[in-house]
């Protein structure tokens, strides 16, 4: 059967490329009365893939459902609504969604009135779209990563005139504040100080799934700092595609990251963690900021991606290896035994041996403490997806075994330091391999186990480090 697809507000991805230079305007999310008991008896899953971002997503609309009267529940079977939160930064993450909205066939069947959804940044993509819309047809709802705000109205036209509902923004418009959220972590929260992302590296599609990059108020972020203090978090981490670029969007303050971390420091939650930056964007100011504030953690994720100068051209970074490491020997001067992670991706299109052997050798001198390794995946739409790439996939996973052998010495070397050191560490709950003893991280997010009791969950403790392993260390509690 041909499906009228017209009808729809479908995603564009030659518009979502566009950078409009209209002010974003910064609203304020109510909700309906007559909404605010639809999901009286109701019950909602909502299960999220991909980055913090997402996950800070997933739990807006967790906040925006229970604000509606619904349940939350972990049970397929018991759900009234599913919402696949979905992820598009590579092709293995949307394959898992394929199949997880397949297997959903099945449920729908049996439960005909199970409103099922797709939101996240694969319902940004135009061809995903057009495919649920001629081969899932058991979806009934998809809306994007910019009208999550709206997602009471979709409900209420899911469920009452039991019409599909396909609304998915090219461009973002709003900020919207005061949405609720249900967090999953009574200790520890994640703050959006910024959306989307102008970058543009040439293999990702995170530009186009999230739009233009746009700041948060810094008066919007601290008064949810200070509600989160108040009600007890102990560490919270600050969203951004690309923190260091916080601010470039007021046009009437040169207030930035490092300004923004200052003020934050006096608000008193213990642990301040931030994550992503990017190289070219890092700033003295944010170096500094770091040293001088006692709450800002000594960790920094800051993806390379590559060592060798001319793939980092290619893929528009706009820096080179030399001009990382010196950035990194500044951050590790101004901020002494600070913990560095990065994102490195192996087997972008035409990376020689040479070019990998720079990754190697900058891997090695970069003393990274972790990284997130991966093989280049094409993404539609994206500079890169057109750039020819006719390196042999046994290649590419050789490259990646060879990299992850040299991070993971990094890593245990980087742990060695702490043999016999006191570190604060808060306390998430019984470790996920051993329920035995309990697990948490450490100012420098090193994992840490240790024997005590459970009473302890939930606090910051302090522990003696008495073995070092490459993934983990083992302590014991002090006091
Ligand atoms: N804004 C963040 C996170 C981006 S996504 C940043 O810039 O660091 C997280 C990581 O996924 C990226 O750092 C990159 O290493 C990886 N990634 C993005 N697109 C990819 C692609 N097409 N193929 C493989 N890895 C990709
Ligand atoms: Fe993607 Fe680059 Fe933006 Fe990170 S900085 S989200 S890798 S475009
Ligand atoms: Fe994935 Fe979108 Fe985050 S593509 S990594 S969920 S910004």
């Amino acid at each position: 059967m041909d499906i009228d697809v017209s009808k729809y507000f479908k995603p564009n991805l030659n518009e979502a490329r566009k950078r409009s230079r209209k002010d974003v305007s910064h609203d304020q999310f109510q909700l309906d009365e007559q909404l605010k008991t639809i999901g009286h008896g109701k019950k909602y899953l909502i299960d999220t893939y991909g980055c913090q971002a997402n996950e800070a997503d997933g739990e807006t609309m967790a906040g925006i459902l229970t604000l509606m009267g619904f349940e939350k529940t972990s049970q397929e079977l018991e759900a009234d609504i599913i919402i696949i939160n979905t992820c598009a930064i590579r092709e293995n993450a949307e394959n898992r969604v394929w199949g997880e909205l397949g297997r959903f066939k099945a449920l729908k069947r049996e439960n005909p009135d199970l409103i099922l959804g797709v939101s996240g940044c694969m319902a940004q993509e135009e061809n995903v779209v057009n495919r649920i819309l001629k081969k899932f047809q058991h979806v009934d709802l998809v809306f994007g990563t910019h009208n999550i705000d709206q997602l009471p109205q979709y409900i209420q036209t899911a469920m009452f005139s039991k019409e599909r509902v396909i609304e998915v923004f090219s461009q973002e418009g709003h900020i919207v504040e005061n949405l609720p959220k249900t967090r999953n972590h009574s200790k520890k929260a994640w703050v959006n100080i910024m959306f989307g992302c102008d970058e543009f590296c040439t293999y990702c599609i995170v530009p186009y799934t999230r739009g233009k990059e746009r700041s948060r108020l810094k008066e919007d972020v601290i008064q949810e700092l200070i509600e989160l203090k108040q009600l007890g978090y102990l560490e919270v981490t600050l969203l951004g595609q690309n923190v260091n670029a916080y601010g470039k969007d007021f046009k009437d303050n040169d207030y930035t990251f490092g300004d923004l971390l200052r003020d934050i420091d006096t608000i008193g939650i213990p642990r301040i963690r931030f994550t992503t930056s990017h190289p070219h964007d890092l700033d003295l100011k944010t170096m500094e900021a770091i040293r001088d504030c006692d709450t800002i953690m000594p960790f920094f994720h800051l993806p390379v991606q590559s060592g060798s100068s001319s793939v980092l051209k290619k893929m528009n970074r706009h820096y080179t290896k030399e001009s990382y490491l010196e950035k990194l020997e500044q951050l590790r001067t101004i901020v002494p035994g600070i913990s560095v992670t990065t994102d490195i991706i192996v087997g972008f299109p035409g990376e020689t041996d040479d070019d990998f052997l720079d990754t190697l050798d900058l891997v090695e001198k970069a003393k990274f403490e972790g990284a997130f390794t991966f093989v280049y995946s094409p993404r539609e739409g994206t500079p890169a997806a057109k750039f020819e790439d006719c390196l042999d996939p046994q290649i590419k996973k050789e490259r990646l075994y060879k990299l992850n052998e040299s991070i993971n010495q990094g890593y245990l070397e980087g742990n060695q330091r702490f043999l016999d050191q006191v570190v604060d560490v808060l306390v998430d709950g019984p470790s996920k391999n051993n329920p035995e003893v309990l697990a948490g991280y450490s100012p420098h997010q090193k994992l840490i186990n240790f024997k005590a009791s459970e009473e302890l969950v939930g606090t910051i403790v302090k522990v003696r480090i008495t073995e070092v392993k490459t993934w983990f260390m083992i302590g014991e509690l002090v006091s």
